[in-house]
């Protein structure tokens, strides 16, 4: 929805005809850039692009080709061509959802805050007993070989590791050896999200009670992503039994108080401990900010100050709007929007460039 999609390049050595270029809508923008050693080429965002006919006049000499670099996935030791990329199909994360994963935002090709990623995936599979694939150093070098493959510098890495393949049963087989699959791909937050700020709606939260795990059980959260996509929001927030915000489907959910309190729900087992909430709990230490760890209440909510979420995705992200009712003025907030800068240069400070 709001985050732009995969590009696909095309390239082609006859400068004069793709200057004179037309892309139908509604494809995407189109923007010309120069590449080393490839002359000109044309990149259209978020779509598959069929070349129009105009471009390729069979008279004249022109050579084009598409997705220079194509998707490679990581499975079980080997790097395959992402079309070519599956696991067996009695993995047991096929059949029960016993896997567990992480997403990693990536910038400059670096991830970013890798070690908190790496820290709750083990607390996931220490969870549910399952073992480590490999070592935290061959998973490093897996991650780089694989955002090195698809030449990522801004966007997100996928990270899985299920139980493993068994003959279908319940109980944990004896001998099943944990599945790993790695996928990377280019994604950036769309800087009119950002500006503009977002809507949620609320939702039941029907998911089970180990929401701490990180775990690919995630059917409750499509669910509400869904409901949320049909009302025209962005992201659902869930419920609980109390009437208070658990969090959102992919996302933590905070609030501004009238008093200039900076609220979010403890990471007990009720929520998902993000790993950008992670970092922007101490982001608020160090500026001296006041931070509450407590539930709040959809009422609550709906009379604070400013709200926003936070996620790998998104990084932090204002809400002006909860079940159509505007938070505060409607527009970002203004802590909200200094607390986006912070995260930023936190990021930036990792390595990565913005
Ligand atoms: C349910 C849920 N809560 C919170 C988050 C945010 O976590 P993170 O900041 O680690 O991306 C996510 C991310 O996918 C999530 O699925």
């Amino acid at each position: 929805m709001g985050v732009e999609g995969s590009e696909q390049e095309v390239s082609c050595r006859a400068v004069v005809q793709l200057r004179n270029v037309v892309l139908p809508r509604p494809h995407g923008e189109l923007r010309l850039w120069m590449l080393i050693g490839l002359p000109w080429a044309v990149k259209v965002a978020g779509s598959s692009f069929p070349l129009p006919p105009p471009i390729v006049p069979a008279s004249r000499p022109c050579v084009l080709f598409r997705s220079p670099m194509s998707r490679i996935a990581y499975v079980n030791g080997r790097y395959l061509p992402h079309k070519r990329a599956c696991v067996h199909i009695e993995d047991r994360g096929f059949q029960f959802a016993d896997a567990v994963y992480e997403v990693i935002a990536l910038r400059a090709g670096r991830p970013i805050d890798e070690e908190r990623h790496l820290a709750r995936l083990h607390r996931s599979l220490a969870a549910l007993e399952i073992a480590a694939p490999m070592s935290d150093a061959a998973l490093k070098t897996v991650m780089r070989e694989v955002i090195r493959r698809n030449g990522i510098a801004d966007g997100i890495l996928y990270l899985e590791v299920s139980r493993g393949s068994a003959p279908r049963d319940f109980a944990f087989p004896k001998r099943a050896k944990p599945s790993l699959v790695m996928t990377a791909r280019r994604q950036r937050l769309a800087a009119r999200l950002v500006e503009e700020g977002v809507g949620v709606i609320t939702v039941p939260d029907l998911r089970w009670a180990r929401r701490d795990i990180k775990s690919v059980s995630l059917l409750p959260n499509a669910l509400a992503k869904q409901q949320a996509k049909a009302a025209g929001a962005y992201e659902a927030w869930q419920v609980d039994r109390d009437g208070n915000v658990t969090e959102g489907a992919s996302s933590n959910a905070w609030i501004v108080t009238p008093d200039g309190e900076v609220v979010t729900r403890p990471a007990d087992t009720g929520i998902l401990n993000g790993v950008t909430r992670q970092g922007l709990i101490g982001l608020l230490g160090r500026e001296g900010l006041r931070l509450i760890e407590r539930p709040f209440s959809v009422t609550e909510a709906k009379a604070a100050r400013e709200a926003f979420l936070t996620s790998t995705t998104n990084f932090v992200l204002a809400v002006v709007s909860i079940d159509g009712t505007p938070v505060g003025n409607g527009h970002p907030g203004s802590l909200t929007r200094r607390l986006r800068q912070l995260y930023d240069a936190y990021v930036a400070a990792q390595g990565g460039v913005r």
